[in-house]
């Protein structure tokens, strides 16, 4: 897959495309992932890139050309575009599920207070990752392309993901690891014992438990 962020500030995906999981994913060739800086299609003085907007009001708007300009150096016909913006539908597991799926993605990265309402023409869907509100569209954007890249073939191991949360709608499992006591806090019993088939049914009830107490809305 490859995945291109057009964004105002580059350098907040330094971290993200260089460690972990990600970096490996790169190495690998299972993604790659550009970064595009839309201030370099502006055409104006200082290399403007926001102007105030039509009507009045707080803030700057994203003028439409760069952007536009900035999507056109990069789209295929396999591209997909999605914007970053809080009026998005919500992201979920099923929508990185789908975009895993691309060839593709064209991120952007709003900013400002917004951008000019006709990049809408220009975008395949708008996605959200929550109900509160970032300074722009760069952490979204990280939080949507780490979503979808850990789900690639090879990236991680296919057991990690199909058991864990919300893959059918439940939360994951409790987990321990080594000693088997820590300041008094003891592993359940049960996951000592080498019975597969009851480890099985106590993580099972332990998903159910744990959606139910803290996720009933996962349940509906
Ligand atoms: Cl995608 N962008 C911004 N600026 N704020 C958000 C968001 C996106 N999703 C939730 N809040």
């Amino acid at each position: 897959m490859r995945i291109s962020i057009l964004t105002l500030f580059p350098g907040m995906f330094d971290g993200f495309i260089n460690e972990s999981i990600i970096k490996r994913a790169r190495e690998k060739d299972k993604v790659s992932i550009d970064i595009i800086n839309i201030r370099d299609f502006s055409k104006l003085n200082n290399n403007q890139v926001d102007d105030t907007p039509y009507g009045g009001g707080a803030g700057m708007v994203m003028m439409c050309e760069p952007v536009v300009d900035a999507i056109n150096s990069v789209k295929t016909e396999d591209s997909k575009v999605i914007l970053m913006t809080p009026a998005g539908i919500p992201f979920k597991q099923g929508i990185a599920h789908d975009l895993s799926k691309e060839k593709h993605l064209i991120i952007i990265c709003g900013h400002y207070e917004g951008i000019d309402e006709r990049i809408l023409n220009y975008v395949d869907m708008e996605i959200s990752i929550g109900d509160y509100v970032l300074t722009g569209g760069e952490l979204a954007s990280m939080v949507v392309s780490d979503a979808v890249i850990r789900l690639l073939d090879g990236v991680i191991r296919q057991e990690s993901y199909e058991n864990e949360s919300f893959s059918d709608n439940l939360l994951d499992y409790p987990v321990y690891t080594k000693p088997p006591v820590f300041d008094g806090y003891k592993v359940p019993e049960v996951l000592m014992n080498g019975n597969h088939k009851l480890i099985n049914e106590w993580r099972k009830e332990a998903q159910i438990k744990k959606t139910q107490e803290r996720r009933p809305d996962l349940l509906d």
